[in-house]
């Protein structure tokens, strides 16, 4: 039993943040975040909007573009590091406002690498025959987190949510080979303390390379080559990260996501906002390889090799 994507959704605030409105609230200019991330805006949540009602907005469309209903979800995996409260869990919320009755359910705390962590774990009980149907949901309110008085982090995140429904799909699709790693001695590198601390270029040194091994892994545990990847959707952390997984696979420009020009770093949420977001715009088609790669706090890193279609 193949274990695949069979419906998506997302979620993003509508007040957007722009570089032009933060150099209004500290020493920062649009010319230094556009060059030195690609981010030119980001969606930043209500005071009302916490992090589980993104997520239920994002599932409720998952769930209704996969065709089923939410009684017939088995579990519910939430990717987040802004849950609502130390617990209950998101999911568990969710779980309620779904009415996704005879859902198991659980946050997964992996920082950006969480939504590959959620879709892996998904796919083993998928493929066991233990589970059917698996809600994915990657959402973050990273604004609440945020030091805005810090330039060196409060510029480069947003908020937003992304969901898909995981289900059994034909032979041949889905996800064909993942990996997963941790390493704990990076974790000084980006944590949360009151607000987010980050070392950005000890995490830029490392992304670099872990994303383009990640990438390269897959491929070969799942038997292909560079060249048969039709898109990448990496963790959109900083442009000029995602370009060298791009270069290490040698695509062109316009065969990987760059959501982060609009989105900032939505940490869990950035691979399955992107999801949407290209296959709205018809990037992503049946039966189209494609690679999904992250990387964050942890530090943890995971990529899929993904064969789409149901
Ligand atoms: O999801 C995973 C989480 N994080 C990441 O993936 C982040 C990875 N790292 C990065 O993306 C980059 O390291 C940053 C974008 C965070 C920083 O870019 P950089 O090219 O590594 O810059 P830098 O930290 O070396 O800083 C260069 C200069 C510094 O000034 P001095 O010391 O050279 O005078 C900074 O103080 O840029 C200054 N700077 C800023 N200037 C204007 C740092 N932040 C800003 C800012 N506006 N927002």
């Amino acid at each position: 039993m193949n274990a695949g994507i069979i419906g998506i959704g997302r979620y993003l605030p509508e007040k957007v943040l722009t570089n032009f409105d933060l150099e209004k609230m500290m020493d920062t200019s649009d010319e230094w975040i556009r060059t030195r991330t690609g981010i030119e805006e980001r969606r930043i949540a209500s005071d009302d909007m916490n992090t589980s009602d993104m997520g239920y907005l994002a599932a409720l469309k998952a769930i209704e573009h996969a065709g089923i209903s939410a009684q017939d979800i088995d579990l519910i995996l939430v990717a987040t590091v802004t849950p609502d409260r130390p617990f209950p869990s998101v999911a568990c919320m969710l779980q309620e406002r779904l009415g996704a009755a005879k859902a198991a359910a659980l946050d997964i705390s992996a920082a950006c690498a969480g939504f590959i962590y959620g879709m892996v774990t998904a796919k083993q009980f998928i493929e066991t025959g233990a589970y059917k149907y698996i809600l994915v949901v990657g959402v973050e309110k990273l604004s609440k987190i945020l030091n805005w008085q810090d330039r060196n982090t409060a510029v480069l995140f947003g908020d937003g949510a992304g969901a898909v429904v995981m289900g059994p799909v034909s032979e041949g699709r889905g996800i064909l080979s993942f990996e997963l790693g941790a390493d704990g001695t990076g974790g000084k590198h980006l944590y949360q303390d009151e607000y987010v601390i980050m070392n950005g270029r000890e995490v830029f040194k490392f992304a670099v390379r872990q994303m383009g091994e990640s990438c390269i892994n897959v491929l070969e545990k799942a038997g292909l080559t560079k060249k048969d990847v039709d898109f990448l959707i990496p963790h959109q952390a900083n442009i000029r990260i995602v370009e060298a997984a791009r270069q290490r696979l040698e695509l062109p420009e316009d065969k990987m996501s760059t959501t982060i020009r609009k989105y900032g770093n939505t940490s869990a949420a950035s691979i399955p906002i992107s999801i949407v977001e290209e296959y709205e715009a018809g990037k992503i088609k049946d039966d189209d390889l494609i690679i999904m790669v992250g990387f964050g706090g942890g530090l943890t890193w995971g990529a899929v090799a993904l064969r789409w279609g149901r």
